[in-house]
């Protein structure tokens, strides 16, 4: 029995995520998965009531968990950012889940490439460290000196820059920090995660031509790596890179990517398999809690209009149930993905006429049907 927290968040995020927890019943129907869903009301509309964002409580019963299947968090009436640090990223670097997978994979036909080439790229997240630290700070006035603190069990280690003397907001600043402890676990569990599928290099990606301090510490570390791993290492500037993932794809395996432009790359990856409604995503950390989410997020122009695409929610629980050791599951799922889009059960973005609960049955009618 697996023991998963829920939380469906905002907008769009409740209706994909009713959608996934069908999904995984009619497996759980069909084969050896069994689980309890504990439903934690995290979001928006309890932040708003309460102004709690991720409670001391939320964290100790997700602690109990195998893992946390996630909807999307954001509401235009919230001010950017405040969900989203004190509840996504949060959770993120709570859990430490420093590995976000996002595979890439064409769904051919609907990829809206010139080339009908299928591929399938895996992108490797760093998930805890580069811009998404929450290091920065205003500063100016009369003292130009600024403020920045960091704290992360990670490292046991408060990093203070400048003094706390600030008195002026006309700078803004935001740091973008790696570390050396990071990094190679990073590049440990993608040159482990590239070996196991049988690949012989993988690509990192950068900008270290411009942010040299962090990037060269990457290649750095990567490089040194790469030959204990005995592998081919290929660098790849993340302007290039976004060039590159539409003109050859398929040339792409594994792909490790710092946070940020891993957040980006995404993005262009899910529109390569036909929308933003078509990636799911693992936060990962090996040894504890780890949280599957589609990429997407709460959609508020769309949300209450059931034409959601479930189905990035749909394959988040797929890797939900791979990374529980549930592989026939995982791809019974994966196949009943491709009987919808082959058969064109599909909501109005891939060209559809159904319902976010409609896209739903369709998956879970032909999981039921592989009941031998
Ligand atoms: P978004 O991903 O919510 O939506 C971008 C566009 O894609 C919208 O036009 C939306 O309608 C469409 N879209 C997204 N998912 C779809 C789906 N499943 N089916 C059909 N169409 C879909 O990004 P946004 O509009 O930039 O952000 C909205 C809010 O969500 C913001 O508050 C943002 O911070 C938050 N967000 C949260 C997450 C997350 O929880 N993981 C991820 C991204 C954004
Ligand atoms: C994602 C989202 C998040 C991110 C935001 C909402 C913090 O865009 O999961 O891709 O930037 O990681
Ligand atoms: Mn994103």
């Amino acid at each position: 029995m697996k023991h998963l927290a829920v939380i469906p968040g905002d907008g769009i995020g409740k209706e994909v995520i009713d959608a996934g927890m069908e999904v995984l019943d009619a497996i759980s129907e069909i084969s050896s998965f069994n689980y309890d869903g504990e439903f934690l009301d995290i979001g928006s509309e309890r932040y708003l009531k309460t102004g709690e964002l991720l409670t001391d409580e939320d964290i100790s019963s997700i602690r109990r968990k195998d893992a946390v299947y996630f909807g999307a968090i954001g509401d235009p009436r919230v001010k950017p950012g405040v969900l989203e640090q004190g509840i996504l990223l949060r959770m993120r670097a709570v859990f430490d889940q420093y590995i976000n997978l996002r595979p890439v994979t064409s769904w051919f036909p609907l990829v809206p490439l010139k080339r009908e080439v299928p591929f399938d790229i895996r992108f490797l997240r760093e998930n805890t460290e580069d811009f998404y630290m929450g290091a920065g700070g205003v500063f100016g006035g009369s003292k130009k000196d600024a403020h920045v603190s960091v704290r992360r069990e990670l490292y046991d280690l408060e990093i203070e820059l400048g003094t706390n003397s600030s008195d002026g907001d006309d700078f803004a600043f935001e740091i973008g920090l790696l570390s050396k402890k990071g990094t190679t676990r990073f590049a440990d569990y993608a040159f482990n995660y590239a070996g196991m599928r049988g690949e012989k290099r993988l690509t990192l990606v950068d900008k270290a031509n411009v942010c040299t301090h962090i990037y060269g510490m990457q290649r750095t570390i990567f490089e040194e790596k790469a030959e204990e791993y005995g592998m081919g290492l290929d660098f790849m500037f993340v302007d290039a890179m976004a060039m590159a993932m539409i003109v050859r794809p398929e040339t792409f395996g594994t792909v490790a990517v710092p946070n940020l432009f891993g957040d980006i790359l995404t993005d262009l990856g899910a529109q390569l398999q036909g929308g933003l409604g078509m990636g799911g995503s693992g936060n990962i950390n090996p040894n504890g809690v780890s949280m599957f989410e589609p990429i997407h997020g709460s959609a508020p122009d769309i949300a209450g209009q059931k034409k959601a695409n479930p189905i990035a929610a749909i394959l988040a629980a797929q890797m939900l149930l791979e990374n529980q050791g549930y592989h026939k599951e995982g791809s019974i799922l994966k196949k009943s993905v491709r009987h919808c889009l082959d058969n064109r059960f599909t909501t109005p973005d891939l060209g559809g006429k159904m319902t976010t609960e409609e896209v739903g049955k369709a998956v879970c009618e032909y999981i039921l049907n592989q009941k031998k």
